[in-house]
């Protein structure tokens, strides 16, 4: 090789090292720029709204503008700029500020920007459909996974944790969670702490939810037994047949499992009632027996000490 094209290549070489140099800590810089830019601008907003008694009235109701700033911090977000989200608002007195559905609307709309794939399957669930429509009872991003508090699920203070996300789906689902989910092995098996047991989630799904009179829901007649199989190793036909939701009452669905546990619930306060009855009645007669001579005693038996045995 010439030296002249030796020089070229140590000219390229070295170039390209001075570049991969500028890349790697120019972007550690800029990194370092951003997160310190985001601390600064949050520090600015949280002066007013790190105060709990921070409050507006809204709709003739006293709304609070208090954020926790230790949740804030370590939640998934906590490094971020507030204005990431309220993309609206950007210095004091705010001009643009929103309220009530309207910030709900707002705020959650900019999740997607961050979370594309997701709000993509959220829009076909039923959720994301009923948010269409405006002014309609609806879960949002915010209704399932909070506000300023948002954790990976594995986290026990996420409202999506396996023993939390009942909860946040019987917010709005009351009388299943309460009278149905609860009273179900499942619900009572999450309660107690099982993290094996299928939550709303695990039979559901999160972003994909649809009613199960919906050919492609997991609720659907003909896809139980799948959604079933997902932990039960031989998922029955039959799995399709029954009513997942029933509540016990004298009628409907749960009809057999009412009377059932009635006829089990009375049978157990007889036998112990009875049972009760029966210890007092001996006691009594043994403490009035108690110093007289024993009537029931076999006259037969020889009751003399030296009696061989
Ligand atoms: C000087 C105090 C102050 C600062 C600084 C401040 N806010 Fe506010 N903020 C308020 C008050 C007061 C309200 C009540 C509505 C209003 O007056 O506009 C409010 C309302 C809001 C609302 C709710 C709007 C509504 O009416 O429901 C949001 C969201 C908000 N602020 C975000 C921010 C963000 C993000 C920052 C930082 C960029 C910030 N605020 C900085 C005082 C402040
Ligand atoms: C990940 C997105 C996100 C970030 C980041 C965020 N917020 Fe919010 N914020 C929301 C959502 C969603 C709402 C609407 C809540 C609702 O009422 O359902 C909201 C509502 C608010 C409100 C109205 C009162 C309330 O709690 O409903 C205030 C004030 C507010 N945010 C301030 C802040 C401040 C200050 C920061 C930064 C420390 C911040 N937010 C960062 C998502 C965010
Ligand atoms: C500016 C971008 C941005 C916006 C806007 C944003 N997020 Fe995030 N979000 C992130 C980043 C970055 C992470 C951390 C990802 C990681 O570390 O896995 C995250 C994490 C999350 C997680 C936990 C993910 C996991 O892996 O378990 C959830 C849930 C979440 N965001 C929900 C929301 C919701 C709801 C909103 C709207 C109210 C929102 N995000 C708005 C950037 C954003
Ligand atoms: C009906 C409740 C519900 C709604 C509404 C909802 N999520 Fe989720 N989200 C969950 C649950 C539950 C999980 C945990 C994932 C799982 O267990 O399958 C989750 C997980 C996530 C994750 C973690 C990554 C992943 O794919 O698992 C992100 C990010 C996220 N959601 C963002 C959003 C955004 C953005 C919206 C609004 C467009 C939204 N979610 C609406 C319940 C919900
Ligand atoms: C073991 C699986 C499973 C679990 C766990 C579960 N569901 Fe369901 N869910 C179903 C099935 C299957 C259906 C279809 C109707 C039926 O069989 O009751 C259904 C139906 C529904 C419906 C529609 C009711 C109707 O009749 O239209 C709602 C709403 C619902 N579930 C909410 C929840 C909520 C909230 C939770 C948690 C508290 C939950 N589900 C837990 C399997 C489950
Ligand atoms: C903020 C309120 C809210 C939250 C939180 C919420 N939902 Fe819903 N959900 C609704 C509304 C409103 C509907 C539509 C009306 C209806 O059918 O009840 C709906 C519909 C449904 C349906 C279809 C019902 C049908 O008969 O077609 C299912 C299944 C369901 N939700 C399950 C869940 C699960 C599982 C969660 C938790 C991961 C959840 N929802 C969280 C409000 C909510
Ligand atoms: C996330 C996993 C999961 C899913 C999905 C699930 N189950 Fe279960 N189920 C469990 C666990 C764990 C137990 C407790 C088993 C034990 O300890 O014996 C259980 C217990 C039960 C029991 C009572 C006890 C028994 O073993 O017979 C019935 C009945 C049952 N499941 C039916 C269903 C049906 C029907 C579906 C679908 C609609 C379903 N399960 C979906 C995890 C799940």
């Amino acid at each position: 090789m010439c030296p002249k094209n030796r020089r070229t290549l140590l000219a390229m070489v070295l170039t390209i090292i001075i570049y991969l140099t500028f890349l790697i800590f120019g972007s550690a810089v800029y990194a370092e720029d951003s997160l310190a830019k985001a601390a600064r601008i949050n520090e600015g907003c949280l002066r007013c709204h790190g105060a709990q008694g921070l409050k507006t009235k809204f709709d003739g109701n006293t709304v609070s503008l208090y954020v926790d700033e230790e949740k804030y911090k370590v939640s998934m977000h906590g490094t971020m700029a507030c204005t990431y989200c309220h993309t609206n608002i950007s210095d004091y007195p705010h001009t643009k500020a929103l309220t009530g559905k309207a910030l709900v609307d707002q705020v959650n709309s900019e999740c997607r920007r961050c979370h594309q794939d997701v709000t993509s399957l959220y829009k076909t669930s039923i959720h994301g459909q009923l948010n269409k429509k405006k002014g309609q009872l609806n879960a949002y991003c915010s209704d399932c996974h909070g506000i300023h508090n948002i954790y990976k699920k594995e986290d026990l203070k996420a409202t999506i944790y396996h023993s939390n996300v009942i909860k946040t789906c019987g917010k709005c689902h009351e009388e299943i969670y309460e009278k149905a989910y609860m009273e179900s092995f499942h619900g009572k098996s999450v309660f107690l702490g099982g993290k094996k047991a299928a939550s709303c989630v695990s039979c559901h799904g999160s972003h994909t939810i649809l009613g199960p009179a919906n050919p492609a829901s997991t609720v659907y007649k003909d896809n139980i037994p799948e959604t079933c199989a997902k932990c039960h190793l031989y998922p029955l036909e039959n799995f399709k047949e029954g009513k997942e939701h029933f509540f016990l009452e004298p009628k409907g669905d749960g009809a057999p499992m009412f009377w059932t546990l009635m006829f089990f619930t009375w049978l157990t306060i007889i036998v112990v009632t009875t049972l009760i009855i029966h210890m007092e009645l001996e006691l009594y007669r043994k403490l009035k027996n108690a110093g007289t001579t024993d009537v029931n005693r076999r006259k037969d038996v020889n009751t003399d000490k030296n009696y061989p045995v």
